[in-house]
């Protein structure tokens, strides 16, 4: 059979896709990519695969859908859409390969035009997605931190220039739940929240950063922890809560190497992101006076993302839901957003001056 026969065999009605399925927050072998950032007409560096259900054996495999050195087609796409499919999968050794491919696209897209597109939009996200998956490869965290900070000032750029880009951008993520698309969530909301309230490009940028780099002691935490589709015994729950402190101690390792390039914020936000206001958080149990100024924006938007996502042992909350389980005890988003002028924090010279009541937050990552 050619490669376009069994493409048509894998496209046709009686082949059941996967979409996604929780298994992809694991460490499996294959990374899903989504298929708006193919580049019609391009080759592809590296080989795409389609998740396909098995019937057998219950599970899943992954069958090849595009071969390095084929172009894509844009038909392709349109017909994965009918089926309800926005992703292809890549092996995780062509890492590398993808984050080459997606930057070539990327600089493409920057020439052709200035306006601020969908597709600039999807490329950038995806980018950046692989770009802190790489990160969080500890070997390379110095060079990825200065990469970062570009990529978030790109972000900062776009949104200065058009502030519908964020909205655009939030539509794209992905909402499934990996730490990855967690930390982007987090980098994305976390630098509009700071530029409604006027904070400097600069400032905007390090919490961009921090974000994404806020929960990297996940990955010294075990998978079955994580992935765990009941609820946790309290070894585990006390284990969940040593990621801070390990991540600390990761990136505080890293800064001795790379001091310039890891703003303290990050060291700080990374220890102290499951602080809460009244001193009930962990790992310190910090009051609200010795926390980083903003620890308790990024305690609410993380609390914020991982209610809305969908988690192993439970169904996403819908953003409504979200805002009033965290409302009633937290009033400091409600006074950010309704009242930014009595939050006079950041590079407007004054102290910190915002009335926030004890915060309990949610259950976050
Ligand atoms: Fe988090
Ligand atoms: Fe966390």
């Amino acid at each position: 059979m050619d490669e376009d026969s069994f493409r048509e065999k894998l496209l046709s009605a009686h082949v059941k896709t996967v979409h996604t399925c929780p298994e992809e927050a694991g460490p499996g072998p294959y990374t899903p990519l989504n298929i708006s950032v193919l580049f019609p007409g391009e080759k592809v560096t590296f080989n795409l695969y389609l998740k396909v259900a098995q019937k057998e054996y219950r599970g899943f495999d992954f069958f090849p859908f595009l071969k390095k050195g084929e172009a894509w087609e844009r038909r392709w796409r349109e017909r994965l859409i009918d089926k309800g499919i926005d992703r292809l999968y890549f092996h995780k050794d062509n890492l590398e390969q993808t984050i080459a491919y997606l930057n070539n696209y990327l600089q493409i897209l920057k020439h052709q035009s200035k306006k601020i597109s969908p597709a600039l939009l999807s490329v950038f996200s995806e980018h950046l997605n692989f770009s802190v998956r790489r990160a969080l490869q500890l070997p390379r965290l110095g060079p990825a931190m200065k990469e970062a900070k570009t990529q978030v000032e790109n972000l900062i750029g776009w949104v200065q220039q058009d502030p519908g880009a964020i909205k655009l951008m939030w539509k794209i993520l992905y909402h499934d739940y990996s730490l990855y698309n967690h930390s982007l969530n987090l980098c994305l909301m976390g630098v509009a929240f700071l530029l409604h309230l006027k904070y400097s490009a600069t400032e905007c940028r390090d919490l961009g950063v921090a974000a994404l780099f806020h929960d990297i002691g996940m990955i010294r935490i075990p998978q079955e922890i994580i992935l765990k589709a009941g609820p946790l015994t309290s070894e585990e729950k006390a284990e969940i809560r040593t990621h801070p402190e390990k991540g600390h101690q990761m990136l505080r390792k890293k800064a001795g190497e790379v001091l310039s390039s890891i703003p303290q914020e990050v060291l700080r936000l990374a220890l102290e992101h499951h602080e809460n206001a009244d001193g009930s958080g962990y790992p310190k149990g910090l009051p609200l006076s010795r926390q980083h100024p903003w620890t308790p924006i990024v305690r609410l938007l993380d609390s914020y993302d991982s209610l809305t996502v969908h988690r192993p042992y439970r169904e996403a909350f819908r953003p409504y839901d979200s805002l009033k389980i965290l409302i009633p005890s937290c009033h400091l988003m409600s006074n950010m957003v309704d009242c930014p002028k009595n939050f006079q924090g950041g590079s407007h010279g004054k102290s910190y001056q915002v009335h926030r009541p004890p915060f309990q937050g949610g259950d976050s990552g």
